[in-house]
């Protein structure tokens, strides 16, 4: 099958102007309410062990998990992401290194690895998604979890015939998801980033994937599941949940 139009332009964050304004970009994500949660539960499930991030980017749950005395590595394909984590206060205390998380292995024994903020959709094919969860499985330590939080694809909002839905609609920023190939499963997310009388625009493309395909995802990694919540708080996930995050186990 020939390759599919999205799928081989390279990830936005490997161009120093968009990792230099990554923080600013996502503030919201940086925020307590966000990232508190997450942590709390990536320290619960690492314990004493060791915690593997996929895609650390600049260090938004690493440096704060480590800061909990959480023992950090942090894959990232991006060297401009990790050079601006390293500026960080506390970024010594994780191990960084720079490599692809479809492939790049950094141990064997870690008692869980996490792929978060919808990044598996940087991952533009299935077959990269599922090498993805099979070097997640290589990390994993007997009983260790793979964690990831992604997005619901939002298809169901769109009306007939529509392929655009708008996804954040506020002073500093627009967002819409675009669903441009439905056979391949890839979306472009057009963000507008507004300050004062200046607009940057950003549209990445991802392929988007349901919670059921990350599933079988992980049963061909053999992993087992474990939990599926709509949030960091562990709150129910149904049908109306927008996002989730799961939890597989290495038996
Ligand atoms: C949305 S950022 C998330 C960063 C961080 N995890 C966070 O929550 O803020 C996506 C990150 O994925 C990284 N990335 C994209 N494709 C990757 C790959 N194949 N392997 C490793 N990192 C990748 C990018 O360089 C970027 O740092």
């Amino acid at each position: 099958m020939a390759e599919p139009k999205y799928s081989s332009s390279p990830d936005a964050h490997l161009d120093p102007l968009v990792a230099a304004a990554y923080d600013e970009a996502v503030a919201g994500r940086f925020a307590t309410e966000d990232v508190g949660p997450s942590v709390e539960v990536l320290a619960d499930f690492a314990g004493d062990g060791l915690a593997v991030e996929f895609a650390v980017g600049t260090g938004r749950l690493a440096l704060p998990l480590a800061e909990k005395g959480v023992a950090v590595h942090g894959i990232d394909l991006s060297e401009p992401m990790l050079s601006e984590l390293r500026k960080k206060a506390g970024a010594d205390r994780i191990a960084l290194t720079l490599g692809d998380m479809t492939s790049t292995q950094v141990c064997a024994d870690a008692a869980v690895v996490y792929l978060v903020f919808n990044t598996i959709t940087n991952l533009r094919t299935q077959a990269l998604q599922v090498a993805c969860f099979r070097n997640a499985a290589a990390h994993l330590a007997p009983g260790g979890r793979f964690v990831i939080e992604n997005q619901v694809p939002l298809l169901h909002r769109l009306p007939q015939g529509e392929t655009i839905v708008p996804f954040d609609v506020s002073p500093q920023h627009l967002g819409f998801d675009e669903y441009v190939d439905r056979v391949n499963q890839i979306s472009i997310s057009h963000h507008y980033f507004i300050n004062g009388d200046r607009v940057r625009t950003s549209s990445p493309a991802f392929r988007y994937v349901w919670p059921s395909e990350l599933d079988l995802m992980a049963q061909l990694a053999g992993l087992e599941p474990e939990a599926r919540w709509a949030d960091w708080h562990r709150t129910s996930f149904t049908g109306d949940s927008a996002s989730h995050v799961s939890v597989w186990r290495m038996p």
